[in-house]
């Protein structure tokens, strides 16, 4: 679809990969709702990025709460009229701890922000966009652990909400087939984000802010010195709304992550 002229939200924008995608869509002429929990964070990058012939703006949002997701959306159309292209992109990780070890509070957390932040977005985002009949595009985030779970990592809770997303993401381009709204599921490798530091966002109504320096020290490792920038990761979004492409892998081997998840690798 032509992006120009369009209106995008993104959740997660203030940083990393949904920084990097309200920026190429920005750049490529779509009117910008750059949503997230970290409201100041969220405001200085859309201000960063507000500059001649783009048309962003900024608004909090929680999505694990329906209510804030719909006020989100209610401003979106306020400033800037239909909604076409939606991209549920906020993620939190879980990563470190083994499965019998996460604390109840970390489960509702990596499930609120990475499962049910998706399905507020297509509960809601998506009527918005059908409504006005127009072309309009889902972008739900995945990962490549949406494919697989690697030994070692104790990534279990993380891996099944992305597992999850592949799954919501495959069901709704089932259904949208033949209409003018289309689906992506991006599908990164490892990016060079905050997300190692994602529980500093935990919401209160989930046990507040959390310090996991330990936990998380082996993936801050891992994305500093084999994480791509955001950007990029933007811009391959971009192109997979514009080409309508389901699955839209970036620094990751796509033949290698399906062959994963079929199952070769884990009957070893
Ligand atoms: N970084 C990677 O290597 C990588 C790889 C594959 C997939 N992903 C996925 O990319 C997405 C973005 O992550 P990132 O790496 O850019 O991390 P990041 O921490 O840099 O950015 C995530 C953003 O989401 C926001 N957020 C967190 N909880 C929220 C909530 N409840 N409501 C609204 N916003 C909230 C944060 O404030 C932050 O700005 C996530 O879904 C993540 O799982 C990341």
């Amino acid at each position: 679809m032509d992006i120009s002229g369009k209106t995008a939200i993104v959740t997660g924008a203030a940083s990393g990969i949904g920084l990097g995608i309200a920026t190429a869509l920005a750049e490529a002429g779509a009117n910008v709702v750059m949503a997230d929990i970290q409201k100041d964070e969220v405001e200085r990058a859309a201000h960063a990025l507000s500059g001649t012939n783009k048309r962003v703006t900024a608004v909090r949002i929680d999505v694990t709460q329906e209510q804030s997701v719909l006020a989100a959306l209610a401003e979106a159309e306020r400033q800037f009229g239909k909604l076409h292209i939606a991209c549920n992109n906020a993620g939190v990780p879980m990563h470190g701890t083994r499965l019998v070890d996460v604390p109840r509070e970390d489960w509702d957390f990596v499930i609120g922000v990475n499962i049910w932040g998706v399905i507020h977005g297509i509960r809601h985002f998506l009527p918005a966009i059908l409504k006005h009949g127009e072309d309009g595009h889902i972008v739900n985030t995945a990962s490549v652990a949406g494919f697989q779970n690697r030994r070692g990592t104790d990534q279990g809770p993380y891996s099944m909400s992305k597992y999850a997303v592949v799954s919501l993401s495959e069901a709704l381009e089932h259904e949208l087939e033949g209409s003018k709204v289309g689906v992506s599921v991006l599908c990164p490798g490892p990016v060079n984000t905050n997300i190692p530091r994602g529980a500093r966002n935990r919401p209160d109504h989930m046990g507040g802010p959390q310090l996991r320096s330990t936990n998380e020290t082996v993936l801050a490792q891992r994305l500093a010195t084999t994480g791509i920038d955001p950007n990029r990761v933007g811009e391959r979004v971009v192109d997979a709304i514009r080409t309508k492409t389901f699955y839209a892998f970036v620094s990751a081997v796509p033949a290698d992550v399906i062959k994963a998840g079929t199952g070769a690798s884990r009957r070893r």
